[in-house]
């Protein structure tokens, strides 16, 4: 009897034991949990890194100032064979930053203008999808830097019609489209800022494509950032550039409308395969008109490197839109925002087309319903 108590009294006695441990070690949990979240809370109240850490989902990081010895060092002290263009900014080289980093790095000559770094700051805030990170700039030894992303596969000029390069691939009908419409979210999502951004050096060559072909706008703002930094007698330029609107010189700078010009001309260099270089054939609707026209009578306005990936319809679409953008005046062309809309939907529509009814016809037969609205 008394070894049962005994063992009852033992057996209480050792779960009690027990449970005090459990407790112990819960009430350890838990207060290490409370000294964790503590932590968090006071750090994310006092320490300005942990706020950078969790702000950077909305916020986008600031402008960096890169040090010209950077730039030197990771474009091998502007190595010609690093040299790949030149744009309206000066030459172009690419670079390896030392974190692996690869960039392009636009760099022109010039007195430093005070507003350079507020402005590069600006500009690298805007951030999307469809258009080319600005990095940072460099402004050192009486010359400027802008530190973008690189993209491998280059502008669209290379893969449309840039002869004697190697790289030019054959892009059927569904990607230009996709393209198109990439490129006109990168504008849209400009105008769609506040104040809006216009990008006023719309072409081709400032349509650049990554690994996938996703569709980005590189040198946004840029020209206007230069025509605050140099003095405006140095900047006009006589040569002849077909993505510039016949309306501008009217007065009152760049519009909206302005870039949507230029998104046509864009349009129908994909929608061609080729540069367009006539210099007065879009200077109204009737003459873009008898343009389009003459050169669908004689077979030549659609790539002949897209027969059979495309449907008549798809490409009437196509060209309709290409026109609506490029009407006088201005104030009758979409909006960048009716430009993604119908791109879209031309690009939907030639999907379930083309994989109801196999891939596009061979015989281009257009005719005067494209006229028609
Ligand atoms: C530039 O690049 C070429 C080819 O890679 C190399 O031979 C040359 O030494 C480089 N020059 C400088 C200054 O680094
Ligand atoms: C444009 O064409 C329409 C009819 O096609 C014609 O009535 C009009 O006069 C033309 N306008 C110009 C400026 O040529
Ligand atoms: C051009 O065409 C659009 C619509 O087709 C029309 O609203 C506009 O008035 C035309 N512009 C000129 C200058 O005729």
């Amino acid at each position: 009897m008394t070894t049962l108590v005994a063992a009852i009294i033992g057996g209480i006695g050792g779960a009690i034991a027990l449970l005090g441990l459990i407790t112990f070690f819960l009430w350890l949990f838990i207060s290490q949990c409370r000294k964790l979240s503590n932590k968090d809370s006071e750090t994310g109240s006092s320490d300005p890194s942990a706020v950078g850490v969790k702000r950077s989902e909305d916020a986008p990081p600031e402008a960096r100032q890169f040090r010209i010895e950077e730039l030197e060092q990771a474009t091998r002290q502007f190595n010609e064979s690093n040299l790949i263009g030149c744009g309206n900014f000066g030459f172009v080289f690419k670079g390896l930053l030392s974190d692996g980093t690869v960039v392009a790095v636009k760099r022109r000559k010039g007195p430093p203008p005070l507003e350079f770094g507020e402005e590069v700051a600006y500009l690298s805030a805007i951030r999307h999808r469809n258009l080319v990170t600005l990095l940072g700039y460099c402004q050192e030894r009486d010359s400027q830097m802008l530190v973008f992303e690189y993209l491998p596969n280059g502008n669209m000029c290379t893969h449309l019609y840039d002869t004697g390069k190697d790289s030019i691939t054959k892009l059927e009908f569904k990607q230009r489209l996709s393209i198109a419409a990439g490129a006109a979210k990168g504008l849209c999502h400009l105008h769609g800022l506040q104040p809006p951004v216009i990008h006023s050096n719309f072409k081709t060559a400032n349509v650049l494509v990554d690994e996938n072909f996703i569709a980005k706008v590189a040198d946004a703002g840029v020209s206007k950032l230069l025509e605050k930094i140099e003095d405006a007698s140095s900047s006009a330029s006589s040569s002849f550039n077909a993505f510039r609107d016949p309306e501008l010189g009217q007065g009152d700078g760049f519009h909206e409308t302005n870039d949507v010009y230029s998104f046509g001309v864009f349009l129908l260099e994909l929608i061609s395969g080729k540069e367009v270089i006539d210099k007065d054939a879009f200077q109204s609707n009737n003459s873009t008109f008898q343009w389009v026209q003459e050169h669908l009578s004689t077979n030549d306005l659609v790539d002949h490197r897209l027969v059979g990936s495309f449907t008549a319809e798809g490409m009437r679409d196509l060209i309709r839109l290409m026109m609506k953008c490029m009407r006088f005046p201005g104030k009758e062309r979409p909006r960048m925002e009716n430009v993604v809309l119908e791109l879209d939907q031309i690009l939907d529509k030639e999907i379930t087309r083309t994989t109801v009814m196999g891939e596009g016809t061979t015989i281009v037969t257009l005719g005067s319903e494209l006229f028609t609205n």
